[in-house]
């Protein structure tokens, strides 16, 4: 997420908040993919040609003597081999639409507000719409493809109809409401309408014989969770005295997914999604400080929630202001009632989030756990490493705030084979995400790294001034076990995903404004794992500070276990033009640059690392985008020694120069935009992309002047109705019908 309009003017982006004070396919492999690919391709066309030859041959040669021989034509000449990146790179842009390659198409497919049962009235698009609970949310996140057979039931091989999981991070409420959003105290319709339109959406899509996906807006698969949805507590902190709640007496169940940004995939075909920036949504009131022990105090300070005797800690949105309903008051999170243990108010309330979620998106009434094991954090998305039959499974996972970690959860059960096609897929989820280990990372200056388990009989753990009681609290104080730990301070850990084939693990570092060369309060210091801090100074701009374009990290375990790991840094976002021995490492052309690195997936089908931007320092030059990347392998670079002068010099790890056939921008989206979510058709000829908040930056007072929307997409490309702009998702396919990413 980027900039935004929200409700309360003192909002400020909880991405960009530090609330952590603590002291603390091989390149070949790729190659050699795309090569055999075309060598199937050529045996295809030519197996093509001998059939469709064959009747006519056997005519010319089979009379006698007076027989006329007929020689059979020259076959056409060879199609040109697909080639992997052989598109041309689309040009940085900041025109308000969604460009992709020539030869290719992109379409939307499903945008904020479309309905998603029967006889849900089609969207107005002018802030007169309801119905939320039934209708796609707002602002597009993570999105995952589940392969739908004929007959309804899981297939993985699946590339005409499938379900859509995606996420609804947050709202772009100025849009949202006729005449943009009320100040306070919020009108309950109001509140009704922005809590629905986040969460998840499942949606069945299908494709025609000829013609492109769809949307079946009657479709029984199709599911919305949204912020009011009853959802399981599961796992280790299960039942926990920081769980009771009004709700819950017993501290099994909440309500309700807030924040959801990325997301993942389970090897027994489930969606995880992430509880990111969930923390603001509540209201803290002034005093209740005084009213929590010094632990809980502490809790709500690294979470960003404190509140002091003169100052309440105001929501993001205002939603306890829209009544006495349980439904509203569940947004303070404040000691209002007269129970010792919180079962009379919603005190803990906000303990009940900031988890992984797994959801079943083949069945609409299945039960959604939230899995506690996994720890709670500002969640980005979550990726498993290669499944390997006997082992056990890890999870990787980023805390996206400035200067937070990265995390892996290791199994207990180890992985069977069978479970991938298990029948009861929320049991298999309680197998494998209920019980393990969660660790954290610690990255050396010298390329290696550990995991430290989070664990109270750790004696860092034990003896920690916070004063853990026992195990549960890791999985719910998780940052400030990870503090003890002397875990490794990052630039906004954001998406993971694991490579398919040589099962290295990506993240991207977004960027950081607290990272400095010699840094004072609670900034950090330029270290191995995140070299650069630099000032970016641009006219009509704000200069920007620390490592302003981000980084995409890269490192490998030996088995899923493994405590211990190397690293090195695949590549650094910049400018071209910017200077190469601090800031442009990478060596990016204008064809390739890219600023604030944020989703990143890999398609199984090619091999591709696809990178995605939520940018805020190159947006006076191009809107954010989808760069397609061939990647290396861990080590193929070299250890690089930034010299900030004045003694201060920094060696890290850096992966291979960029070069124009291992990166090339592949798409750049509408105005305001962020570009953030990508899965693919498991035949790799149809990619869907999430394109979020298009027009975030339009005032809400000028929703009554359309010529001011910063942004009028997807109207203005023929999608829907009316002007405002809306969240969507894209679908883009190669015109000859060939696989994405390749030429
Ligand atoms: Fe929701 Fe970290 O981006
Ligand atoms: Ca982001
Ligand atoms: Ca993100």
């Amino acid at each position: 997420m980027n900039a935004r309009v929200d409700i309360n003017t003192d909002f400020v982006d909880p991405d960009d908040l530090d609330n952590n004070p603590s002291a603390n396919p091989r390149f070949q492999d790729v190659l050699g993919k795309g090569l055999q690919r075309r060598g199937l391709l050529r045996g295809g066309v030519a197996g093509a040609m001998s059939a469709m030859f064959a009747p006519l041959a056997l005519t010319a040669c089979g009379g006698g003597d007076d027989d006329v021989v007929i020689s059979p034509p020259a076959p056409p000449p060879a199609a040109p081999a697909p080639t992997i990146l052989g598109f041309s790179a689309v040009a940085k842009t900041r025109a308000d639409t969604s460009t992709v390659p020539a030869g290719y198409t992109a379409g939307v497919i499903i945008a904020c507000g479309d309905p998603l049962a029967a006889g849900v009235p089609a969207y107005k698009n002018d802030g007169t719409d309801t119905n939320y609970a039934q209708r796609s949310g707002d602002c597009h996140d993570g999105i995952q493809y589940f392969g739908l057979s004929a007959t309804g039931t899981p297939d993985n091989t699946s590339s005409s109809r499938a379900l859509l999981a995606m996420n609804h991070e947050y709202i772009n409420s100025t849009f949202l409401h006729a005449t943009g959003p009320s100040a306070l105290p919020r009108p309950a319709s109001q509140t009704d309408i922005e809590v629905d339109c986040h969460g998840v959406s499942v949606v069945e899509v299908a494709k025609s014989a000829s013609g492109p996906f769809a949307y079946v807006q009657a479709s029984t698969f199709n599911r919305r969770i949204t912020g009011t949805s009853e959802l399981q507590l599961s796992g280790p902190a299960r039942g926990n005295a920081l769980f009771v709640t009004k709700f819950s007496p017993d501290g099994t169940k909440t309500r309700g997914t807030m924040n959801n940004c990325g997301n993942g995939k389970t090897p027994w075909g489930t969606l995880l999604t992430t509880e990111e920036n969930w923390s603001g949504y509540y209201f803290r009131a002034a005093g209740d400080q005084a009213l929590r022990t010094a632990k809980l105090n502490a809790s709500f300070a690294r979470y960003g929630r404190t509140a002091t005797a003169a100052a309440a800690a105001a929501s993001r949105y205002g939603w306890e202001t829209s009544g006495t309903d349980d439904k509203y008051a569940r947004w303070n999170t404040s000691v209002v009632g007269t129970s010792l243990d919180g079962s009379d108010d919603y005190r803990h309330e906000w303990f009940t989030q900031g988890f992984m979620l797994e959801i079943d998106p083949y069945s609409a009434t299945s039960v959604v756990k939230k899995r506690t094991a996994l720890g709670r954090f500002a969640h980005e998305n979550g990726a498993f490493g290669l499944p390997q039959a006997g082992k056990p499974l890890a999870v990787y996972m980023g805390c996206d705030s400035q200067n937070e970690y990265v995390y892996k959860f290791v199994s207990t059960a180890n992985w069977s084979a069978a479970d991938a096609t298990a029948a009861d897929r929320v049991a298999t989820g309680d197998k494998y995400l209920d019980a393990g280990k969660l660790y954290v990372a610690k990255f050396n200056d010298d390329g290696s790294g550990q995991w430290i388990e989070l664990n109270i009989a750790n004696a860092a753990i034990a003896g920690a001034a916070f004063g853990f009681s026992d195990q549960a609290e890791m999985y719910i104080h998780t940052r400030i076990a990870a503090d003890a730990l002397g875990a490794t301070k990052m630039d906004r850990p954001e998406w993971v995903d694991v490579h398919p084939t040589t099962g290295e693990v990506y993240i991207t570092m977004t960027n950081n404004s607290s990272r400095r060369v010699v840094p004072t309060g609670t900034q950090s210091k330029v270290d191995a794992a995140n070299p650069r801090a630099y000032v970016d100074v641009r006219a009509g701009q704000t200069t920007q500070s620390g490592n302003v374009n981000g980084h995409i990290v890269r490192f490998k375990d030996a088995a899923p276990e493994a405590t211990a790991f190397t690293w090195d840094v695949y590549l650094f976002g910049s400018e071209a033009a910017a200077e190469p021995t601090l800031i442009n490492l990478s060596g990016l052309t204008s064809d390739q640059d890219f600023s604030s690195p944020d989703g990143l997936v890999f398609t199984k089908s090619s091999g591709l690392c696809w990178i995605q931007t939520d940018d805020g320092a190159y947006t006076d030059v191009t809107n954010c985008m989808l760069v397609a990347a061939v990647p290396g392998v861990l080590g193929d670079g070299a250890a690089t020694t930034l010299n900030y002068g004045g003694g201060n010099t920094v060696t890290t790890r850096m992966g291979k120069k960029a070069t124009a056939t291992t990166l090339k921008r592949f798409y750049v989206g509408p105005f305001d935009c962020e570009v953030t979510g990508l899965c693919e058709t498991p035949d790799g000829k149809t990619i869907f992309v999430n394109i979020q908040h298009p027009g975030e930056g339009t005032s809400a007072a000028n929703i009554a002047d359309p010529t001011k929307y910063t942004s009028q997409w997807p109207g203005n490309a023929g999608y829907g109705a009316g002007t405002r702009p809306r969240s969507a998702t894209v679908v883009i396919t190669k015109n000859d019908n060939g696989m994405v990413g390749f030429g």
